[in-house]
């Protein structure tokens, strides 16, 4: 029987190795490196992980040149059509739809954590009302650990789940008071008779002085959104948590490298800067400006919201946001929403430009999904603050399945080394041109 092996030669030798192929249930097969450089003396190169595999995993499945995304098996189309963002955390979490008792009984351990420990929110009195809400996540989010320790050993499977439960349930909360932070206004209570989306719409607009009636609409748009943005497969941040999470740190503090990580304008960080371009560029008569600098390499300036390291074709999410933006301004009375035209334009003009054609640069899930945020009200700098609220779920469902890896070790990649080779050290006397003028 054929052997699933691919043959290394090493031209400069002569010698040759035969190197297991692995086969997943759908996907590129994957050639498993893991003993190269003790057999061949050879590190493999590449930067970005542009042909690299970091891990086996059963929670999404991307192909970027179908837009495909299944989380678990289901289309990401059925899923932002029929299902919640609640349900789709347990589908992450557990690997199945919940049967109604399981839905239950989940959306209730996630109620019982939604609170924060009191003294945290004297944490966000540290900053200043202009610090980036990013800046508070981070902050505030790693500080969790600090307070609940019947949940870090990750050996126990019990502190496991249960640090899950807290994150996905007190982010919401940790992301309304860094809201209000900025605001000024009061930190609002969770209510644990609302829905997920619905405590956090509550959380961030209501105030003490007045009843808040929370918008089906918005709480619909911003519970699809999230169930849009739950997993990616092993994106930056998502890769960042698993990175931390394999040197055994505990849960808390893998999920805040994950925010940290997120919060880059190319990756989590782009929804905010696609408002910002937007505003920028103002009105269509600037588009086949802002097109040419988007093209220029001596620009820095990139098109935000567009293109992918995997979607060579539409981002499915792209199409769903987009099609949403039309239905939420509309119900709204706002669909003649500026922002919204001009985006469409923008991308009308991108995809009939060879430059974004022959990259395969589309809108990604970024694109539109600010124009949404903003119509519900929410600022451009809590964009990628509602980004990570809903990736949380993908981050401990990552972090969770790397744990109980039976291939699983410390992340420790090497390098090609291309600095100085040895050399003896030389008395600051005897150093030549130390003329700190000079530095
Ligand atoms: C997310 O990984 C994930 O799954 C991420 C994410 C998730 O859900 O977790 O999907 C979320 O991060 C979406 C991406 C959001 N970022 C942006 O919208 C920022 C703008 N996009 C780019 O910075 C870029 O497209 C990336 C970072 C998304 C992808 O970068 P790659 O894969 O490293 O591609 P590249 O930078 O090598 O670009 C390839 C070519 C280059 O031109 P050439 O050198 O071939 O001439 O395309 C050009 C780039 O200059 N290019 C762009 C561009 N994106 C790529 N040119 C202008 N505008 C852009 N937006």
């Amino acid at each position: 029987m054929k052997k699933d092996t691919v043959t290394f030669t090493d031209n400069t030798t002569g010698k040759s190795i035969e190197l297991p192929v692995m086969r997943g249930t759908v996907g590129p097969p994957v050639i498993d490196i893991s003993k190269f450089y003790k057999e061949t003396g050879y590190f493999t190169f590449d930067p970005g992980f542009m042909s690299t595999a970091s891990c086996r995993s059963k929670i999404t499945y991307i192909d970027g040149d179908a837009g495909i995304l299944r989380y678990r098996g289901y289309p990401i189309e059925q899923l932002a059509a029929k299902s919640s963002f609640i349900e789709v955390a347990y589908l992450m979490l557990y690997g199945d739809l919940p049967c109604a008792s399981e839905l239950e009984r989940f959306t209730a351990l996630i109620r019982r954590h939604t609170m924060i420990n009191e003294s945290l929110k004297s944490f966000y009195q540290g900053f200043y009302h202009d610090a980036h809400p990013m800046a508070v996540m981070v902050g505030v989010f790693g500080s969790l650990s600090a307070f609940y320790h019947d949940s870090l050993d990750i050996n126990n499977p019990e502190h496991r789940e249960l640090a899950a439960l807290r994150m996905i349930a007190k982010m919401p909360t940790i992301a309304a008071a860094s809201y209000k932070h900025s605001t000024g206004e009061p930190f609002i209570y969770p209510k644990n008779k609302l829905g997920y989306c619905g405590n956090l719409l509550h959380m961030m607009f209501s105030v003490p002085s007045e009843d808040y009636q929370i918008d089906p609409i918005a709480e619909r748009a911003l519970d699809l959104i999230f169930i849009l943005h739950a997993d990616h497969e092993q994106n930056a941040s998502t890769s960042t948590v698993r990175l931390a999470g394999s040197s055994s740190a505990n849960p808390f503090a893998c999920v805040s490298s994950g925010i940290t990580a997120l919060w880059g304008p190319a990756h989590g960080g782009a929804n905010e800067a696609v408002l910002n371009m937007l505003d920028e560029i103002g009105d269509a008569s600037q588009i086949e400006k802002y097109i040419a600098k988007a093209k220029d390499k001596s620009d820095p300036f990139r098109l935000m919201g567009f293109g992918h390291r995997i979607y060579k074709e539409y981002d499915p999410r792209a199409t769903i946001i987009r099609q949403m933006c039309h239905e939420v301004l509309t119900k709204l009375g706002k669909e003649d929403d500026p922002l919204f035209e001009l985006a469409q334009k923008l991308e009308e003009v991108a995809l009939t430009d060879d430059y974004f054609k022959e990259r395969s640069l589309y809108p990604n899930v970024d694109f539109y999904s600010g124009i949404i945020y903003r119509v519900l009200g929410i600022p451009a700098n809590m964009f990628t603050v509602m980004f990570a609220v809903a990736r949380t779920v993908g981050w401990v469902a990552q972090w969770m399945e790397m744990i109980s890896d039976p291939d699983q070790r410390i992340s420790r990649p090497r390098q090609l080394y291309e600095g100085t080779s040895l050399r003896d050290y030389v008395s600051i006397e005897r150093r030549a041109g130390c003329d700190l003028g000079e530095k």
